[in-house]
């Protein structure tokens, strides 16, 4: 019987039908130890009827941290749909719960894997994934149901329940929230009547007063009095209750006990789970009983039930183990080791020694191997970090926190990673600092602290280069991109140089290649793009033999995104797709997002639009949630130039300032220079040239100095010059013209080229000269975006000059190539052009007929779906099908969605929509 709660339970209800109405949702009940978490979160399942499939799960306390056992849990009643899933996924899945053999790929394949198994699961009937403390869930579990939780809709939802205070990752999430307050005093009251009737009101008020509406409180204190108390009869004398004082409360309670069964409650604190035999023989081997364990459940403090034993609150878990001194503790730990197997036993094999022991920290070692094989790596990393712990010598200490960091590194976790690195410096072999401070300087740079990051792996790389050219290398290639970060570009060719001066051609392939990658990388934002060519093209050489999802190439997209400052679009179109592919597959989300932004910039770049939008959102979703900022502030400034040509101003602009919060969260100053940029790019598309401007400088005040040199990757200067020139500052635009000048000349590629060009047309008095010779650029390149910007510079140009039969041509050439791409923004400005110029629109066929998305949501309208059922098909926002729809309604002439449906029930419709 639920007492109160009246608001909490409606939502709870609420929940509950939408998710018979396959509209599911994540909820997240949080509040403080004994709030009443558990109890709305037992009402949700009762309450779920037999039409939905409730799958559950509890976190629980303990020594141990043992990969995905809280997942394998969870999904154990629907594995069988595994055989739904592409192979690699499934041996993921498979890997992770223990069912198959290890599986290379990232973590998140898991993730991935295990939501696809859901999904599949809720294709038949609606999913209820319930997870009670979630805190406790072992991590890899805990990631995978948190991935789940934000993608619930549709007939898949997920309900958790989080004490108060947890860490940051439940912020991350960003998921609804459910919190629970205390019980006012009516509530309160009512409560201690029902649990307990004898309670006399005078002490009932007492009791609530400590309780502070805290139910468990309020029942455990009321049943730890006497029943004198109770009545009246006594004085009492109550501790304040909640949180810590309430496993007081508990421990007192403990005390009563006879030690028999005070040592049977510890062995079933000490083990891991609820299951009776092991308990029981565990009990056995310390001279107790398990039977013990019906005095602890007559004091209120255990449930039995046929084969399974737990604790009537995990409180009294925390409790009654803490309550034990250590060296019954270790003791405990010692006879569960003697009854498991396999992980478990190691762990608790560890729990149960004290000062160092080989052989335990050892098979510890061992057990991070498998860990990691099933990408486990947060547990591994813990693993590692016992058996350092138990270990003899600074060696062998030195050499199992540096693998513990490198676990923490690849979890994700690079605060942990720091952590443990402070062990490794300070004793250990020489090869193991090294390494180590290679791994600090990385790490350093992942958490924005550049400037930290470059000075360690300098110093470093001094010391090592003298017997380790390649490590050497490798510290100051990194110190490199350390610097590109912080937008220290004169400092990163440096650096690159030392690198590549350091390189022989002796070292293993993937040292060589990430060397140079970086190199060439940082050659070509200083604007060196002759220099850096070949040395990419060795790169991407070396790479071809090399695993590309391995977990070495970070790197990688910088490979790909280094060749687009040298104009080679359609190669790098090709490569990238084609690994965005195999990342998919294999569910290797941290290669995908990096594969999937360069592939979306070049989609870009040649006018696949479409291609574009939906690889942006694919990017900004999986860099998102591969903790990787820097690509995902790139995904959005990318997505923000597209959304701003296409005239979607509000969603191109949403996107920019959630690049600059990360940009300014994790201290990536080199993304505030893209999130500017595009902005100043909006507002140019908008027709806002004063706004352009304004934007635009901070980006020149941001470069200043900085040794940015790159016209291609980031193409400010060409839409500074034409602000400039539009606003009629002409002087200003001269001065914009003359830094893009050297760049465009250095420039490796037509690119650049043919924007100088246009820049030149647009300010030179003798313009059609320039722009001859920018359309003659333009048609060395696939950029149908860029053609159609000279031709409408050139029609204006023209139109100024008063040759307005030729400007209205070119105006009309530069329509067309804007509408046939949907750049609505740019569409717009060429119309008004045209208009001025005495020009009527011509209808072009062409510029009519129906993109294939937009033929795509015409049919889902024909058919009566809704904006949001057509965006969750298409993988899209609703913001974006209305834009679409916008797009269609004016393509076909109608104003409202029954004209549609109508115009496209006709039978000429079907033409259109082929
Ligand atoms: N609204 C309520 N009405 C009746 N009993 C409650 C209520 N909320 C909590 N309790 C009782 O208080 C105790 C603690 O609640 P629980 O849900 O286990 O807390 P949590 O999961 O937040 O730690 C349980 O014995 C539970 O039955
Ligand atoms: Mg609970």
């Amino acid at each position: 019987m639920v007492v109160g709660r009246l608001t909490e339970l409606d939502r709870v209800d609420a929940f509950l039908e939408r998710v018979e109405r396959h509209d599911g949702q994540a909820l997240v009940i949080r509040g403080a130890a004994g709030i009443g978490k558990t109890v709305l979160l037992q009402r949700l399942l009762e309450r779920s009827g037999p039409n939905v499939t409730a799958l559950r799960v509890t976190g629980v306390e303990t020594e141990s941290e043992l990969p995905f056992v809280g997942l394998s849990d969870l999904l154990t009643p629907v594995l069988e749909h595994r055989a739904t899933l592409p192979a690699p996924q499934a041996a993921a899945l498979a890997a992770a719960v223990a069912l198959g053999p290890p599986a290379p790929g990232d973590r998140l394949a898991v993730c991935v894997a295990a939501l696809a198994v859901l999904r599949a699961a809720a294709a038949t009937r609606p999913v209820l994934v319930a997870v009670d403390d979630l805190h406790w869930l072992d991590a890899a579990s805990r990631e995978c149901v948190l991935y789940v939780a934000r993608r619930a809709g549709g007939s898949l939802a997920v309900a958790l329940a989080v004490r108060d205070p947890c860490g940051g990752w439940l912020e991350q999430a960003r998921l609804p929230e459910l919190t629970l307050g205390p019980l006012d005093r009516d509530d309160s009251v009512e409560l201690l009547d029902r649990a307990f009737p004898d309670l006399a009101p005078s002490v009932a008020a007492e009791v609530c007063e400590a309780a502070a509406g805290n139910p468990l409180a309020l029942v455990e204190l009321a049943a730890s009095l006497t029943p004198d108390q109770r009545r009246g009869m006594t004085d009492i004398e109550l501790p304040i209750a909640p949180a810590g004082r309430l496993q007081e409360a508990f421990a007192s309670r403990i005390n009563e006990l006879e030690a028999s069964a005070r040592r049977a409650l510890l062995v079933l604190a000490a083990y891991d789970g609820d299951e009776l035999p092991p308990v029981s023989a565990a009990c056995v081997s310390v001279g107790t009983d398990v039977s013990h364990l019906a005095d602890a459940e007559a004091h209120g403090l255990v449930r039995l039930a046929p084969g399974r034993i737990s604790f009537s609150h995990p409180i009294v878990r925390g409790a009654a183990y803490h309550a034990a001194p250590p060296a019954e503790r270790r003791r405990i730990h010692a006879a569960l080791a003697g009854v498991l197997d396999g992980d478990r036993r190691v762990w608790h094999l560890a729990a149960a020694t004290v000062g160092t022991n080989e052989s335990v920290a050892a098979e510890l070692e061992a057990l991070a191997g498998r860990a990691a094989a099933r990408r486990g790596y947060a547990a591994a990393a813990a693993a590692l970090q016992r058996a350092a712990a138990l270990s003899r010598g600074a060696d062998v200490v030195a050499q199992r926190l540096l693998a513990a960091a490198q676990a923490a590194a690849s979890a994700g976790d690079p605060d942990r990673a720091l952590t443990l690195l402070e062990g490794v410096a300070e004793g250990g072999p020489r090869s193991e600092r090294r390494r180590a401070q290679h791994l600090r300087g990385r790490m350093l740079i992942w958490r924005g602290r550049g400037t930290e990051g470059i000075e360690v792996l300098v110093r470093e790389a001094d010391d090592v280069k003298r017997d380790d050219r390649a490590l050497g290398s490798a510290m100051l290639a990194d110190a490199a991109i350390g610097a590109a970060t912080i937008n220290a570009h004169l400092q990163a060719e440096e650096l690159a140089r030392k690198a590549l001066a350091l390189l022989d051609n002796g070292e293993a392939d993937a040292v060589r290649a990430a060397v140079l990658t970086m190199a060439g990388w940082v050659l070509v934002v200083r604007g060196k793009a002759a220099e850096a060519r070949p040395i990419l093209g060795t790169a991407a050489q070396l790479t071809r033999g090399l695993d590309p999802l391995g977990p070495d190439w970070p790197w990688l997209h910088l490979l790909l995104r280094a060749r687009i400052g040298l104009g080679d679009f359609e190669p790098v179109q090709l490569e990238s797709t084609a690994l965005c592919e195999r990342a998919r597959e294999a569910a290797a989300l941290g290669v995908l997002s990096g594969a999937l932004l360069v592939a979306a910039d070049v989609a870009f770049r040649l006018g696949d639009w479409e291609a574009a939008e939906q690889r942006t959102a694919e990017a900004i979703r999986t860099a998102g949630e591969t903790g990787q900022p820097s690509l995902h502030g790139l995904a959005l400034t990318t997505r923000s130039r597209l959304l701003a040509a296409r005239g979607m101003e509000d969603e191109s602009r949403a996107a920019a300032l959630d690049a600059l919060e990360i940009a300014e969260r994790e201290q990536i100053t080199a993304g505030l220079r893209h999130v500017h940029a595009a902005l100043g790019f909006l507002a140019l598309s908008a027709g806002r040239v004063e706004d352009a401007i304004a934007e635009l400088e901070v980006v020149e005040r941001l470069v200043r100095g900085r040794g940015i040199e790159e016209p291609t990757n980031v193409p400010w200067l060409p839409d500074m010059v034409e602000a400039y020139a539009r606003a009629g500052r002409h002087e200003d635009a001269r001065r914009a013209l003359a830094m893009l000048a050297p760049q465009a000349a250095s420039s490796d590629s037509p690119v650049a080229g043919a924007a100088m060009a246009r820049c030149r047309g647009i300010l030179e008095t003798g313009f059609d000269q320039a722009f001859a010779e920018a359309l003659a650029l333009d048609d060395l390149r696939p950029m149908p975006f860029e053609r159609a910007r000279t031709l409408l510079a050139l029609g204006r140009r023209l139109h100024r000059a008063r040759r307005r039969s030729e400007a209205r041509d070119r105006l009309r050439e530069a329509l067309a190539g804007f509408e046939r791409l949907g750049a609505t923004a740019w569409a717009r400005q060429a119309r008004d052009e045209l208009r001025a110029a005495g020009g009527r629109r011509r209808q072009s066929a062409d510029g009519l007929a129906l993109t294939p998305q937009e033929r795509r949501v015409a049919a889902a309208v024909r058919r009566g779906a809704s904006n949001r059922e057509i965006a969750s098909e298409l993988f899209l926002t609703p913001k974006t099908i209305e834009f679409h729809l916008r797009q269609i309604y004016r393509k076909l002439g109608v104003h409202s969605r029954p004209q549609l449906v109508a115009a496209l029930s006709r039978p000429s419709a079907d033409d259109q929509l082929r």
